[in-house]
């Protein structure tokens, strides 16, 4: 049975940290991590495997009725397969990067892939799951204990999302996340926060204090329950 109350909700746009922090968080507690991006990203890739056109939303319904994703909640094993195909590697592909937005935007795909994200928390081993995404804590589980948005300037979020990449071109870095947020923004506000939703600004903050700041909000939230 579905039940918010063993979600950790963290949302925030490309390059804020999200994905590192809600996977060192996930760790340092002993809790599940599910990584929601990855799972539209699998879904991308097999949509462009298939040969199908990502802005043919007839086609997209179909391959989400048809997606046979593995995802694992171990913040240390991070595969994803589709099938029988490891994607993890496959899913970070700037063509799969490009293809996500689109794929991401059927609302009736949102909707099944929403119900598999609350499926895998619900059946988790673990005492809590972080999910991590861009509508966990407005759409999926807007009745969590624990919300977080995780921001960071455009900036900072450019020039890590460039390291990450080992691109040099900082600039053209900053104009694909600037594209990529306003085809996103488009489906689910995820630069402002919702009502009850903490804010961490990451922009001025190194690794660990964005850990502990995220883990100081989970202390105070979990004991307010
Ligand atoms: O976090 P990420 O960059 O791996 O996310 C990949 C894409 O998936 C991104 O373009 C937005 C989309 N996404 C979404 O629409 N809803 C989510 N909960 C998570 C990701």
């Amino acid at each position: 049975r579905w039940n918010a109350d063993k979600v950790i909700a963290i949302d925030g746009p490309a390059g804020s940290g999200k994905s590192s922090i809600s996977k060192a968080v996930a760790r340092r507690l002993g809790y599940g991590y599910l990584d929601t991006g990855a799972a539209y990203r699998a879904l991308a890739w097999h949509v462009l495997e298939r040969g199908a056109d990502t802005a043919d939303e007839s086609a997209v319904l179909a391959a989400a009725d048809d997606f046979p994703l593995r995802q694992g909640l171990d913040a240390d094993d991070r595969r994803v397969f589709v099938g029988d195909a490891e994607v993890t590697d496959a899913i970070r592909d700037p063509r799969v990067s490009a293809a996500v937005s689109g794929v991401a935007r059927v609302l009736d795909v949102r909707a099944r892939v929403n119900d598999a994200f609350r499926r895998m928390v619900a059946e988790a081993a673990f005492p809590a799951v972080v999910v991590e995404g861009r509508d966990i804590t407005t759409v999926v589980a807007p009745d969590a204990p624990v919300r977080i948005l995780l921001t960071a300037s455009p900036e900072v979020r450019a020039a890590r999302r460039a390291g990450e990449l080992s691109e040099q071109d900082v600039a053209a870095v900053a104009d694909a996340i600037r594209r990529r947020d306003g085809a996103d923004s488009a489906v689910v506000d995820f630069l402002t926060a919702a009502e009850g939703v903490e804010v961490v600004d990451s922009s001025d903050l190194d690794f660990d204090q964005t850990i502990d700041a995220v883990l100081a909000v989970i202390d105070r939230r979990a004991s307010d329950v």
